[in-house]
């Protein structure tokens, strides 16, 4: 742009790339290189989902909202595309950086590869090996097509290797999700969310269900039910319901089971705040989400995954997750297991879990960019 800064679009959609983007935007305050454009494409948009992260987080306000909404992956992300493809044209950012694995990841990554714009993926190179979950396409996708790519963990930096991405262009540098979690710490530490639910510390589980393979499937949704009716009798149960959950129990008739079960408490999706609160202080977490596994995991909270694979293995080899499945029997007996040891001591942390990967990811894309090549690889833009 005019004033010799880099201006890198960062795309946001879904509440974890939230998370993931408000330490970025936080590290290049009074930056002499990099002149961020947030782009919200309204993917998520209720005040629950959406505004009050942007409010738990500081994050600033758009720059542009492509307010999409809900539909089909193929609506969603066509939508999506569309929309960007405009602001991409409009704006001519030098860069578009995308985070994590959602709809609009992949969309905007699209996009932005279509018009020569150099593309820049945090959170690459995880892979469940499970192509049956929409992030999973997502990944391998926006990986193939990116131009610098950032690795949480060792284990993305080798599947990105196995699948030819030259090493120049591969950085592990951590987690942003730790950053804000650090970042935040005091604020969390004061919600007020435990004595609001009447818990005590230690003495309650979280649990969190909104994978499709989960919730979208009758017959394992109730499965769950069953494990999580008889976990409740023994502890107290948070659930704060995502709205696809809410979507799939109304659908299915199984509000009256949730209803039914007197140690289980149904709030309304949580607030960043509330929510890193609720986990820190919880005996244990049962989630299929990706960002509870690695947030229990810088917290030393233990963790029982329900599901039958992760793309975030560090979190298992830092012993604070386990990979359970959604087997009632066996997740009940995880749970009993989990609930009755002591918490892994801190100190595991993964490699540069540390607070500092935005600093990191800012210093790189200021030496990086524009990616060597760009000239002749940008197409003209309309
Ligand atoms: C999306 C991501 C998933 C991520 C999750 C975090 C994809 C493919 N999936 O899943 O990877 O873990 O976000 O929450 O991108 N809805 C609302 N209000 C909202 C947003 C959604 O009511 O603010 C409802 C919509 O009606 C929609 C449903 O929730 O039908 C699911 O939303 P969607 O964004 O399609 O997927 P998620 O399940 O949230």
């Amino acid at each position: 742009m005019g004033d010799g800064r880099l201006r890198i679009a960062h795309v946001v959609g879904a509440r974890p790339n939230f998370v993931k983007i408000a330490p970025l935007l936080d590290a290049y305050r009074g930056s002499a290189s990099i002149d961020p454009l947030l782009v919200h494409t309204g993917q998520h948009y209720d005040a629950v989902m959406s505004g009050r992260f942007f409010r738990d987080l500081g994050i600033p306000d758009p720059d542009v909202n492509l307010a999409v909404g809900p539909g089909s992956h193929a609506q969603q992300t066509a939508a999506i595309m569309t929309a960007f493809e405009l602001t991409a044209l409009e704006r001519r950012p030098d860069a578009v950086l995308v985070v994590g694995d959602v709809n609009s990841t992949v969309a905007c990554g699209l996009v932005a590869a279509k018009l020569g714009i150099p593309l820049v993926h945090v959170e690459a190179g995880l892979r469940s090996r499970d192509r049956a979950m929409p992030e999973e396409i997502n990944r391998v996708v926006t990986d193939a097509i990116s131009d610098l790519l950032f690795c949480t963990e060792q284990a993305g930096v080798d599947n990105l290797a196995r699948e030819g991405i030259d090493g120049d262009r591969m950085f592990l540098v951590g987690n942003l999700m730790v950053d804000a979690l650090m970042r935040h710490r005091d604020r969390w530490e004061a919600s007020p969310i435990l004595g609001r639910l009447g818990l005590a510390p230690g003495r309650y589980a979280v649990l969190t269900l909104h994978r499709p393979s989960n919730v979208d499937d009758r017959a394992v949704l109730a499965g769950l039910l069953d494990a999580v009716e008889r976990i409740q009798k023994e502890m107290p149960v948070v659930l704060p319901v995502h709205p696809r959950l809410r979507g799939a129990l109304a659908r299915f008739g199984l509000k009256g089971r949730l209803a039914a079960l007197p140690g289980l408490r149904a709030t309304e999706p949580l607030g960043y705040l509330d929510c890193l609160k609720l986990i820190a202080s919880a005996a244990v977490c049962l989630t299929d989400s990706g960002g509870v596994q690695e947030e229990t995991t810088a917290l030393g909270v233990p963790c029982l995954t329900l599901r039958e694979n992760t793309e975030r293995p560090v979190t298992v080899d830092a012993g604070t997750n386990r990979v359970v499945g959604r087997d009632p029997g066996r997740v009940v007996a995880a749970f009993r297991d989990a609930a009755s040891r002591p918490r892994v001591p801190s100190g595991r942390a993964p490699r540069f879990w540390d607070g500092k990967t935005a600093g990191r990811i800012a210093a790189v894309l200021g030496a990086k960019l524009p990616v060597a090549g760009d000239a002749g690889r940008r197409r003209e833009l309309a």
